[in-house]
């Protein structure tokens, strides 16, 4: 996508749809930008008749019969002293919407000034871009789709190039991890995964590894090879470097759940668990590899990165796991499997334990792990557990400044009483209440107490059905954009 910045005058800019923010008082003065190109008073007459009044979430378009702009779109942004910028974010996403009939060029005209404009404008164009998504792969004719190819951004006097250059990074891996999710599971397989990641290797000059299970057998991980046994496909367990030139200031892992298919193995999912769902199981290890993409294509200097996927699907046959079993993981604890559902965990143990070996500064999980998470905080902000307060502050930072909403919960030490076995060191279920909690202190026992930790639970954010904000409906790729913005931030 082509971002570009113009200085002020409207009139000297060409394109096909042109979109106009406006706050909610003295519209009318408002469009006095428009002098010249429409007629400012028939224009707030219209925006009257439709009852738009510059409140939040308003917006109304209007066709006009030139060839330049065609289209006028006009977005309320609401109090002008309430603006944040994810207001500007969510206008340009309602805007990109309206402009999905037009192709060419689309100008955005929004109060820039009260923001600095590197982080407005890369706000606004990441928005529009990610809104423009569309996975059409599966179609065997899919219908053209319109869109503008070219975003500019008007009334912008710095010169952003580099700021436009990582929106295109950042972009580009969230596209990849939407697709990633979105593909269903006869599709993409835990081979199909760590073709992916040595494709991204390939391109972005990243180091790769990829453990078959032989491999991991050797490294004693019997708690993710637990949970591959039940499928006729091969586990892969995946190892992407990236390494900075120059001097290496800090080492970070970013470890991503990558079940493939979660049927539930013999505690199957029946009823409203959403089996046909579970191909966006993997939506960890998307994120993880959108990641690695961008992050490869930024190349941030200072930080060397790790990204580690231990990928299987979680089937039934005769080989596959019982409801009972007692596995090691690679760490050395004993784990009785009470619960055949609760495999993400199990294949996260080895990968927390291998991510651990590599003594690196920071771990970060990403996981679609309990459907706890999904009821306690919807689809629209994921769980937040972590080990070191500094660590939580500059996640939910990140997160923030990027619009993907993050929030902590507690790593509740007395619950783990729920995870007690009679037998073995462990079990990899408690109670159903607080479920999302046992789940992140079942982790926190394979990550080494010196390691600044964090766990973020992505069940509910991950997919979603109807769409919202920059997200349409379908795999929203959440969680690569606060990934990618904490990690290129490692060193200032
Ligand atoms: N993949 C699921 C979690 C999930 C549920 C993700 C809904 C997205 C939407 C996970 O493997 C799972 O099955 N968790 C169980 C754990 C339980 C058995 C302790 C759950 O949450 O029900
Ligand atoms: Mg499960
Ligand atoms: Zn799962």
């Amino acid at each position: 996508m082509q971002i570009t910045v113009q200085t002020n005058n409207l009139r000297n800019w060409s394109g096909s749809v042109l979109v106009i923010g406006l706050f909610e008082e003295k519209v009318q003065l408002q469009l006095e930008v428009l002098n010249g190109i429409s007629d400012p008073t028939s224009i707030a007459k219209h925006l009257d008749d439709k009852d738009f009044s510059g409140k939040t979430g308003e917006r109304v378009h209007i066709q006009i019969l030139g060839d330049s702009p065609k289209k006028l779109v006009f977005i309320g942004l609401g109090d002008p002293e309430k603006l944040l910028l994810n207001d500007l974010r969510e206008g340009a996403a309602l805007a990109a919407r309206e402009s999905l009939d037009s192709d060419g060029a689309m100008g955005v005209v929004f109060p820039w000034g009260r923001f600095e404009s590197s982080i407005a404008a890369k706000a606004v164009a990441e928005s529009i871009r990610l809104s423009f998504f569309k996975d059409q792969r599966f179609q065997s004719d899919p219908k053209t789709r319109k869109h503008p190819v070219k975003i500019d951004l008007i009334g912008i006097s710095e010169n952003i190039e580099e700021t436009f250059k990582k929106v295109n990074s950042i972009c580009a891996g969230v596209e990849l991890a939407r697709e990633l999710v979105g593909a269903p599971p006869n599709e993409l397989t835990p081979g199909g995964l760590a073709n992916k990641a040595i494709e991204i290797a390939k391109e972005f000059k990243l180091e790769c590894t990829i453990l078959e299970r032989k491999d991991c057998a050797k490294e004693g991980m019997g708690a993710y090879l637990a949970v591959a046994k039940g499928s006729d496909l091969d586990p892969k367990f995946i190892h992407l470097i990236y390494k900075p030139s120059g001097q290496v200031l800090r080492r970070i892992a970013l470890v991503g759940k990558g079940l493939t298919f979660d049927s539930g193995g013999y505690n199957l999912k029946v009823g409203a668990s959403k089996i046909e769902m579970m191909k966006y199981d993997m939506g960890g290890s998307a994120s993880v590899l959108g990641a690695a993409r961008s992050i490869g294509e930024i190349a941030p200097k200072g930080t060397e990165i790790h990204f580690i996927i231990a990928s299987c699907e979680n089937m039934v046959n005769g080989s596959a796991v019982h409801p009972g079993d007692i596995v090691q993981a690679s760490n050395g604890k004993t784990i009785e499997i009470n619960n055949t559902d609760a495999e993400g965990r199990l294949t996260l143990a080895d990968a927390l334990t291998y991510a651990c070996k590599l003594k690196p500064d920071v771990i970060i999980d990403l996981a679609t792990l309990t459907g706890a998470c999904v009821v306690a905080l919807g689809e629209q902000i994921a769980g937040l557990w972590a080990n070191n307060d500094e660590l939580a502050e500059e996640l939910k930072e990140a997160s923030s400044s990027c619009g993907e909403n993050l929030w902590r919960m507690p790593l509740q030490s007395s619950y783990k009483e729920g995870l007690k076995s009679m037998l073995a060191d462990i079990k990899n279920t408690g109670p159903r209440a607080g479920g999302s909690i046992t789940a992140a202190l079942f982790l926190r026992e394979f990550v080494e107490k010196d390691i600044a930790w964090a766990h973020i639970d992505i069940a509910g954010t991950c997919w979603t059905d109807k769409g919202f904000g920059v997200n349409p409906a379908g795999a929203t790729g959440y969680g690569v954009q606060t990934l990618v913005n904490w990690a290129c931030n490692q060193n200032n």
